[in-house]
């Protein structure tokens, strides 16, 4: 069994988002288990937090989770044409203490994917995501894009895909990043 965290860089109850990291997660192939997450319960990050009372524990749970899986899905909402706070606040408390940013990062294999209401599709986040995971030593899957752009014709009230291209083409994502994190 293959284990993919879907990292969710948004809180709001109805994020296009997190509807698209469920959505993965169903479309996730029998040997295979997707787990969605999202930064709730992540405080701002905060030297002075950090030294005094370490790592939160919202986020060594975090941690743990991803140094325990066979790959890591960042869908990432795209705010001015970058990488929202919450998410870019999220992988750097991840990144701490850097003496286990290998055990968390190093070589892990990631994806990247993202949803906007509008046209873009969370392309300008994705690419400004990429040094970053460079320099935490993620092995980022060359495999597929994922721009998903005017979310709410894709997915219905209840979170369901009703565009059947999008449907065919996230299936074709999780089963091609599966394969990249198990290594065939
Ligand atoms: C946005 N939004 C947005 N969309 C986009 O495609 N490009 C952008 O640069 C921006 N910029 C932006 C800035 C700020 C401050 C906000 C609040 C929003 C719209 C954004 O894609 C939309 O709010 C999404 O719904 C956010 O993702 P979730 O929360 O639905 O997952």
């Amino acid at each position: 069994m293959t284990r993919i965290i879907a990292l969710s860089g948004s809180l709001r109850s109805g994020s296009w988002n997190t509807r698209l990291a469920r959505a993965l997660a169903e479309r996730a192939p029998g040997d295979c288990e997707v787990e969605v997450v999202t930064p709730a319960g992540i405080p701002l990050y905060d030297g002075d937090l950090e030294s005094k009372e370490g790592i939160p524990s919202a986020v060594e749970a975090l941690k743990d989770r991803i140094a325990s899986a066979d790959g890591l899905v960042l869908v990432t909402p795209e705010y001015n044409q970058g990488v929202p706070g919450v998410m870019k606040n999220t992988i750097d408390w991840l990144s701490r203490p850097p003496a286990d940013i290998s055990r968390v990062f190093g070589g892990r294999p990631v994806a990247l994917c993202g949803a906007t209401p509008g046209g873009a599709g969370t392309r300008s986040a994705q690419h400004a995501l990429l040094p970053t995971l460079r320099a935490l030593g993620a092995q980022v899957w060359p495999g597929k894009t994922l721009y998903l752009s005017r979310a709410a014709k894709v997915f219905d009230d209840q979170g369901a895909v009703i565009d059947e291209d999008i449907d065919k083409g996230l299936v074709d994502f999780i089963e091609g990043f599966h394969r990249f994190a198990a290594g065939e």
